[in-house]
């Protein structure tokens, strides 16, 4: 069973200035929850009730948001409004949440190193929270552990991406099992443009075997300087097994302003009129001298 969930989240978020010069941008809205909280809700859908959160400076409110507000708490009380807590307050319940800060940007591998503390000795799911993935049916990372339960190795998400875009992804090559899963041999980080092994690009959702901590402290720095944990798992599909999965399901790319939009209308569509036209309540109501929202 895995249950711990790994969330890097040290990144200065370079691609959405000046929005991330002082928020975290695992904290900015899609609609009305923050990115990081979608992450959560897809891992508790998956089973995982420990996550784990690697953060940096200037990245507190992550913290804040899976805690109690008692003053907040306190004057929405009794109102109409305090339903709209319900959700954040059930996964604060449903699962812990530990910290522990990345003191350099050293890179993704970097990153994922630097939770090992917090892990220990266990497999493990990596969410990057700036990936928002939705899926009709199973969320992507219930679809990954139901993999991972029967292969037991290390299991990266892919999409397909066009040739123009496999600059920006880590992008892998093997031998295809299945119309949607294949056994890795090859991965490149950020290939040049012309050169991908395949136009399969990784995306931020990742089950990991705990040996990957020891590829990662192998690994030299590699693209952009930063230590790749590409690199780390191209190790472990050299000495046992990786596999890539092509889920089902949609992802968007919140880190760059596109993504984000397009998420935001999805999300707004799909998810929120959906939902607030069955359960969310009216909260125009005047109440306890609130000024309505
Ligand atoms: P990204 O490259 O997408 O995030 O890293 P970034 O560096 O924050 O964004 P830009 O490119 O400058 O806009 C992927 C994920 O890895 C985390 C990021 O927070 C993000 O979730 N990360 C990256 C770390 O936690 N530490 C790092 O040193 C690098």
């Amino acid at each position: 069973m895995i249950k711990h969930c790994l969330f890097p989240a040290a990144g200065y978020g370079t691609r959405f200035l000046p929005a991330t010069k002082s928020m975290p941008k695992e904290m900015m809205p899609v609609v009305n929850k923050p990115l990081i909280e979608y992450g959560v809700e897809e891992a508790i859908q998956a089973g995982m009730n420990h996550m784990a959160i690697v953060t940096g400076r200037g990245k507190h409110t992550l913290m804040d948001h899976f805690d109690k507000n008692y003053e907040l708490e306190h004057q929405i009380s009794g109102t109409a409004k305090d339903s709209l807590l319900t959700d954040i307050r059930s996964l604060i319940d449903s699962a812990s949440y530990t910290y522990i800060r990345q003191r350099e940007m050293k890179g993704l591998g970097h990153a994922i190193l630097t939770g090992k503390e917090l892990i220990g000795d266990n497999p493990f799911a990596v969410v990057l929270a700036d990936d928002l993935c939705v899926s009709q049916e199973q969320g992507v990372l219930s679809q990954m552990v139901a993999l991972y339960n029967k292969f037991r190795c290390s299991i990266v998400a892919v999409e397909e991406v066009p040739e123009s875009e496999t600059h920006k992804y880590g992008v892998i090559a093997g031998e295809q099992l299945k119309d949607d899963l294949y056994r890795v041999d090859n991965m490149v980080e950020k290939p040049e443009p012309g050169s991908a092994p395949s136009n399969l690009a990784i995306i931020g959702r990742y089950i990991l075997t705990p040996d990957i901590f020891e590829h990662i402290e192998n690994t030299e720095p590699g693209k952009g300087g930063e230590i790749q944990i590409t690199d780390a798992l191209l190790k472990q599909a050299q000495q046992g097994c990786v596999m890539a999965y092509k889920f089902k399901g949609k992802r968007f790319d919140c880190g760059s302003v596109e993504g984000y939009m397009e998420a935001t209308n999805y999300c707004y569509q799909n998810l929120y009129l959906n939902q607030n036209s069955k359960s969310q309540p009216k909260i125009d109501q005047p109440n306890k001298g609130l000024s309505p929202v």
